[in-house]
C-alpha cells in the first residue's frame, strides 16, 4: 500500500528566557494547531520537529552559558504547559530535541561553510540588525555568531524540512538555506530538498506589543507578560499599563495608543480563535463607546481600575490552565526529560542519515574507516 509521505515541519527557539504572550500568540498557537492536525488526513500529514537551539543561543552568550542552560529547562516547561509536550502517548506529539544533542548538525555546518562566501554571510540583514543592536565589546563580533545562519541551514536540511514556520526576520535564513541546498545539489548530487517559510499571517496577534503599548513585546525591553507569571505578577503588570491622559474619568478618552484597550482587543481575538467565551466580552463595545464619548455619570466601567481588573480576568482565564500544566510539568520533570531523550534518539537517526547521504555525495565514504 502506498502510504502518503508526511510533510516535515521544523521550528526552533533560542533558549534565552521564559516564553511570553508574544511567543504564545506569534508562534506557539500556530505550532499547537499544526501539531493537532498532524494526523488529520484531510490536511497534509505533518511531522513537527521543534528544536531548542542552545548552540545558536551560545553564539552571542558564550560568557553566559548558565543563562542558556537554565532557560532550556524553562523552555521545556513552557512547551509542556501549552501542550507541545505530552506524556500521554495517545495525544498528538511534536518531536522536541536539543541542538547540542545532535552532533550531525555541527558536522553539516562545517561542510556548508565551504559553500557560502564571507560577503554572503556578512550581508544577512537579520544578522546585521542583531549585530548593531548588541554593540559587542570592542566592536568585534564572535565568528560563531556570523556563522549561525549556516548552522541554521544545517538544522533545517538535516531533517529535510518542507516547511519552516517563522517570523519575517527569519526569511534571510530560509533564503540562505535554499542557496546552500542548490549549491550542494549542483556541486555534488541531488541529496537535499528546498524548504519553504510558513509566515504567520499578519494578524493583530502575530506581532504583539508589550505592556507599554508601543514596542514589540520582548524580555529585553522589560515589557513582557510571561506564560509563567503568577496572578500577582500579572496584576502588577496590568496596573503599570498606560491608558490615556484624562483629567477626570468623565472626560472623553482615546482608544488609540491605549495599552489596556489594546490588550482587551487582543484577548477578545484569542477567545474568538479559541472558540471560548467570557461573559464580559459582550460588554467591550459598551465600555469603548463610553470611554470615547465621556459622560456625566460616575459609572464604574469608565474607571481605569475597573477596565484593568476586567483585562486581568481575561488574561488570567487564559493563563490558569497554562500555570496548572506548568506545575504538573514541574512534578513530572524527569518523565518529560525521558520523553525528550527518546525524541533526541529519533532526531539523531534522521540527522545521521542525512549526514551519511551528504558524505557519500562528497566522496567521504572511505571504505575502511
Ligand atoms: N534563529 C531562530 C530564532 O532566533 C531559531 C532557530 C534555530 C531556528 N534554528 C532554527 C528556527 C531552525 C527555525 C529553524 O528564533
Amino acid at each position: 500500500m502506498n502510504t502518503p509521505t508526511k510533510k516535515i515541519v521544523l521550528t526552533g527557539d533560542r533558549p534565552t528566557g521564559k516564553l511570553h504572550l508574544g511567543h504564545y500568540f506569534g508562534s506557539l498557537l500556530n505550532r499547537i494547531r499544526l501539531q493537532n492536525q498532524q494526523n488529520d488526513v484531510k490536511n497534509y500529514e505533518f511531522d513537527q520537529y521543534i528544536m531548542i537551539a542552545d548552540m545558536q543561543a551560545l553564539t552571542d552568550n558564550a560568557e553566559n552559558s548558565k543563562k542558556i542552560t537554565s532557560s532550556v529547562r524553562e523552555l521545556i516547561l513552557d512547551y509542556y504547559s501549552v501542550g507541545l509536550i505530552s506524556l500521554d502517548e495517545s495525544k498528538p506529539q511534536s518531536t522536541i530535541f536539543l541542538q547540542s544533542a545532535i552532533p550531525a548538525l555541527s558536522e553539516l555546518t562545517m561542510y556548508y561553510m565551504n559553500l557560502v562566501t564571507e560577503s554572503r554571510v556578512v550581508r544577512n540583514p537579520t544578522v546585521k540588525a542583531e549585530r548593531e543592536q548588541k554593540k559587542w565589546q570592542g566592536g568585534s563580533v564572535p565568528f560563531g555568531f556570523l556563522a549561525y545562519p549556516v548552522s541554521q541551514a544545517a538544522d533545517i536540511t538535516a531533517f529535510k524540512a518542507d516547511f519552516v514556520p517563522v517570523g519575517e526576520d527569519q526569511l534571510p535564513m530560509i533564503e540562505l538555506t535554499n542557496e546552500i541546498v542548490d549549491k550542494f545539489n549542483s556541486t555534488y548530487t541531488e541529496v537535499l530538498t528546498r524548504t519553504k517559510a510558513l509566515i504567520t499571517k499578519d494578524s493583530k496577534l502575530s506581532r504583539l506589543l508589550g505592556i507599554d503599548g508601543e514596542q514589540k513585546m520582548s524580555k529585553s525591553l522589560n515589557n513582557a507578560i510571561f506564560l509563567s507569571d503568577s496572578e500577582d505578577e500579572l496584576r502588577a503588570k496590568i496596573k503599570k499599563m498606560r491608558t490615556c491622559t484624562r483629567a477626570k474619568i468623565n472626560d472623553p478618552g482615546t482608544l488609540e495608543g491605549n495599552a489596556v484597550f489594546y490588550f482587551i482587543d487582543v484577548m477578545s481575538s484569542w477567545f474568538n480563535i479559541n472558540q471560548s467565551s467570557h461573559p464580559i466580552l459582550q460588554e467591550i463595545p459598551i465600555w469603548k463607546s463610553r470611554y470615547v464619548s465621556g459622560g456625566n455619570g460616575n459609572e464604574e466601567y469608565a474607571k481605569d481600575s475597573f477596565l484593568k481588573e476586567q483585562l486581568f480576568n481575561l488574561i488570567n482565564q487564559m493563563l490558569i490552565p497554562i500555570r496548572q500544566k506548568r506545575q504538573e510539568g514541574l512534578e513530572n520533570i524527569d518523565l518529560i526529560y525521558k520523553k525528550i531523550d527518546s525524541d533526541i534518539k529519533k532526531a539523531n537517526i534522521i540527522a545521521n542519515n542525512t549526514l551519511h547521504e551528504l558524505k557519500c555525495a562528497m566522496g567521504l565514504n572511505y571504505p575502511n574507516f
